[in-house]
């Protein structure tokens, strides 16, 4: 299927699932208050892929972050709540992500990938 749906309602706060699009890990996580605040709270000076936490997410649904789980270095799926920036680390090689998925310090070149997505309802969302 070239897009699908998904309903995110169900997602505790705090909680991510990951979810197959396209034969592609995609992860889609509810972030927390905390989560939100200190990824929008970062100088873009500091980034290696500057992007603003609002640029990832949709407008009115900033808790919700959905990117394509594999490392922008060689493909691995990083691990979630881990690493030092309090988002993803990707054990195979270092990569650190942030919580916006952005990559802050290992060999990865770029932040992790945000599918083309929108919501079609408040908790349905559409990939593809
Ligand atoms: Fe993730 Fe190399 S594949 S750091």
């Amino acid at each position: 299927l070239a897009s699908i749906e998904f309903d995110v309602g169900a997602i505790p706060e705090g909680q991510s699932v990951t979810i197959t699009w396209r034969g592609l890990p995609v992860f889609v996580r509810h972030r927390t208050e905390a989560e939100v605040a200190e990824a929008r709270s970062v100088d873009l000076s500091e980034l290696k892929d500057p992007q603003t936490d609002a640029a990832r997410v949709k407008e009115g649904h900033e808790q919700w972050l959905v990117m394509i789980a594999n490392c922008t270095h060689l493909g691995c799926i990083p691990v979630g709540e881990a690493g030092e920036f309090d988002g993803w680390f990707c054990p195979c090689h270092g990569s650190h992500y942030d919580t916006s998925g952005r990559i802050r310090r290992g060999p990865a070149p770029a932040n992790l990938v945000v599918p083309p997505y929108e919501f079609v309802s408040d908790t349905l969302i559409q990939i593809g």
